[in-house]
């Protein structure tokens, strides 16, 4: 068995040392901010020196409860001692080789492994998925399009209202979250469509207004799709939304494409989010959560549907050598306890939170699956409250807890998946007081 809890050197509680920020982190800070993108959107001072488990120090020795995972990253707690021995070896015996050139072990078993349980049909013989290496979400996302223009030989797409794909080009253009993140950068990628997220009012919209008027299904190439919206606000689709877009796409031969790069990686209780539904895409990008923290992504797609020819579509540092180990070991602590974890925890997590949305008006009931959480914030009308939000997300850093916000007023929380039900009560607990101080 492996052990799927990290070494203890730090507290498991939060431990506040001075005041916030101290007087290395303040120093840092001012040297980033000198020679840094002003396009980083840092909220909190937060200047992190190491990590295990779900705790985080600072430079100057605070500890805190991180319920952010470095953006739902580090799926099997920050630094596992597995991961990193996995690491360590793997760069000890090679570091680089480009696996769009070249062969080796690491990324063969990665790929066996993902193929294995994509949620994709088992065809008469071979296996379940091809596998593409990229280097993040956005990469992914971007091959995706690229993959289903390719096969289709359609040009034009479907994404939602409210997504986020990632920040070059094409995944941008998918792209339907926040202004900021388009505006200035046009023109973009020609043909995508936004329609609102998890409806089946949407469904109905694109089905009787968009297709017969200016949409015609049999030029669309791919409808792509977060199983639960991230960005967006930890958006749970309405009951057979999944499975609907499915029979959309098997009606008119539209590929469908699944994102799964903040949902997936076992964080909703499932390997892959889409699972819950029991629909199977065509199509799946990941990334974030697939190597604990070393930059990688992936493609999978049906067999049949990944036939670009060789020099079409690759990429120096995909599918590194290094990043591939540390994700075959993610896979193993995922697979030996962390997936199950995600889901009894999420559990937990969302009856607390139930309990302090019982407690404080200002806080919505929690929705999510697993340890893909949110609450949304209120104001006295009952309605949705973006500056509550970030007081609160602001305070709670004060207090040792890393929460990030998403949505219009939601608090995330997107924990590493080692989270156990007394870092709960510890999360529950400085929430309760910073509302009851409200
Ligand atoms: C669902 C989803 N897709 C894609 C991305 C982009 O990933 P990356 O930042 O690795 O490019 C994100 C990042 O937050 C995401 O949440």
């Amino acid at each position: 068995m492996i052990s799927l809890a990290t070494d203890r050197s730090l507290p498991r509680v939060p431990r506040l040392v001075g005041s916030l920020p101290g007087p290395r982190a303040q120093a840092l800070i001012a040297r980033d901010q000198a020679v840094t993108s002003p396009s980083y959107t840092r909220g909190y001072p937060l200047v992190v020196k190491r990590g295990e488990g779900c705790m985080l120090e600072d430079v100057d020795g605070n500890v805190f409860l991180d319920m952010t995972a470095g953006i739902a990253v580090t799926a099997t707690g920050h630094a596992h001692p597995v991961v990193v021995k996995a690491i360590q070896d793997q760069a000890a015996a090679l570091l680089h080789m480009s696996g769009t050139d070249f062969y080796y072990e690491p990324m063969v078993e990665l790929a066996e492994s993902l193929a294995t349980h994509a949620p994709f049909p088992l065809p008469a013989s071979g296996p379940r998925a091809k596998v593409f290496f990229s280097n993040s979400g956005a990469e992914s996302n971007e091959g995706a399009l690229k993959l289903a223009r390719y096969y289709t030989k359609r040009q034009n797409i479907v994404a939602f209202l409210g997504a986020f794909h990632g920040r070059t080009f094409g995944a941008m253009s998918l792209t339907g979250s926040k202004a900021v993140q388009r505006q200035g950068f046009g023109p973009l990628v020609p043909g995508i469509t936004h329609i609102p997220y998890g409806t089946h009012d949407s469904l109905d919209y694109l089905e009787q207004s968009l297709f017969p008027a200016t949409f015609p299904p049999e030029e669309i190439a791919a409808i792509v799709v977060e199983p639960i919206q991230g960005e967006g606000g930890y958006i749970v689709p309405e009951d057979g939304f999944h499975a609907r877009i499915r029979e959309i796409c098997d009606r008119y031969g539209i590929l469908m494409v699944v994102d799964e790069v903040q949902a997936g990686m076992g964080r909703t209780g499932k390997l892959f989010a889409i699972e819950h539904w029991g629909v199977q895409p065509d199509i799946i990008t990941m990334a974030k959560g697939i190597a604990s923290g070393l930059p990688l992504g992936a493609i999978l797609a049906r067999p049949e549907i990944m036939t670009w020819p060789p020099g079409s579509h690759a990429t120096t540092f995909g599918g590194n050598p290094v990043a591939c180990a540390a994700a075959n070991a993610t896979m193993k602590l995922l697979e030996a306890g962390l997936i199950e974890n995600a889901a009894q925890m999420g559990e937990i997590l969302q009856a607390e939170l139930s309990t302090l949305a019982h407690r404080f008006s200002c806080v919505s009931q929690p929705r999510g699956k697993g340890l893909m959480v949110a609450i949304d914030l209120l104001n006295g009308e009952g309605q949705l409250d973006r500056d509550l939000r970030d007081a609160i997300v602001d305070r709670a850093f004060y207090k040792g807890l890393l929460l990030l916000g998403c949505g219009k007023a939601a608090i995330r929380f997107c924990p590493p998946l080692v989270l156990d039900a007394a870092q709960i009560r510890i999360a529950i607990d400085i929430l309760g007081e910073l509302f009851g101080a409200l």
